[in-house]
């Protein structure tokens, strides 16, 4: 792929991974459409994309609004023509134990991160495989390779997208459209801020702790999970993992399918005192 007057659609682009997507396509030679329901976060983004040089149309969509999402698509498509690269970004995170948590709560997460990703990638196919070459990206997680407590709802959208990008990346075959499933590790962004917090556990004592668990474990800036998307796009690669905690999670999953378990376990149990959190 070459990205030189290309048009990339980039969803949850007012923040984080999303901006620095935004950006760095912009940087690269692409005509962007950003999606997010935070509306003045995104014109921060076009805002950002315009004063470099670059062009960004900006589209305040509901990704969880079926009906919204088609209607995003149907406007990209009218504005922009052909559509060459779709990011399907935009995440939240739930902190609750299956136990506890509301089901409105899970329904929050799955609505977001799963259905949005699916309409977005239905709506915009028809126009994808018409350009001719094209690429969809699909971000997951770490937590889309190994199960967590507290993150069931985040785990289960995440491991669905990386299935349906596995199965999407098959049937696309001898299109000329291909698609990458990314996991980054911890990313320093707004995501944990982002997020709902719900649990009486005593693993996690309240949305602070959580916020500064992600501080400590974020060691990869957006910027160069935006540079490493762009590379997986460029090399069309199927997968692509981001951070070296990433890395890590892949090995350990791989080495210890149920292991792993064992030892996230004892790892949380022991994080005050490895990552001397509060
Ligand atoms: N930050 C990390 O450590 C990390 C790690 C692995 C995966 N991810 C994934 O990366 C992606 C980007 O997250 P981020 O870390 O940049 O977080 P972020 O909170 O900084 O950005 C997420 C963006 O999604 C938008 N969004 C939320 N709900 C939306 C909705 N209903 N409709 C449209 N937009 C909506 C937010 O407004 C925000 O701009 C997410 O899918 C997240 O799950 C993040």
């Amino acid at each position: 792929m070459n990205l030189k007057n290309k048009t990339a659609v980039v969803t949850g682009a007012a923040s984080g991974i999303g901006r620095a997507l935004g950006v760095r396509l912009a940087q690269a030679g692409c005509r962007l459409a950003l999606a997010d329901i935070d509306v003045q976060g995104l014109a921060e983004t076009a805002d950002m994309i315009l004063k470099s040089g670059g062009y960004a149309s900006m589209h305040p969509v509901d990704m969880a609004n079926r009906d919204q999402v088609y209607a995003f698509a149907d406007s990209v498509n009218g504005h922009h023509g052909n559509i060459h690269v779709l990011v399907n970004n935009a995440g939240v995170t739930l902190t609750a134990l299956i136990e506890e948590m509301e089901e409105a709560d899970f329904e929050w997460v799955m609505n977001i991160n799963f259905w949005g990703m699916v309409h977005a990638t239905r709506a915009f196919l028809q126009n994808l495989k018409s350009t001719g070459k094209a690429h969809i990206v699909n971000v997951s997680s770490v937590f889309g390779l190994c199960g967590i407590p507290t993150q069931a709802a985040y785990n289960s959208s995440k491991f669905a997208i990386r299935g349906f990008t596995e199965s999407l990346n098959q049937e696309l075959r001898g299109t000329g459209v291909s698609a990458s499933v990314v996991f980054p590790g911890g990313i320093r962004t707004n995501i944990a801020r982002n997020g709902r917090f719900k649990s009486n556990s005593g693993l996690l004592k309240d949305k602070s702790d959580v916020i500064a668990l992600h501080e400590k474990l974020s060691f990869t800036s957006a910027d160069t999970a935006a540079k490493r998307i762009i590379k997986a796009i460029l090399k069309e690669k199927k997968r692509a993992l981001i951070g070296l905690d990433a890395y890590l999670f892949d090995i350990i999953q791989r080495l210890f399918p149920s292991g792993y378990q064992t030892l996230l376990t004892f790892l949380i149990a022991k994080r005050d005192h490895l990552l001397k959190v509060k």
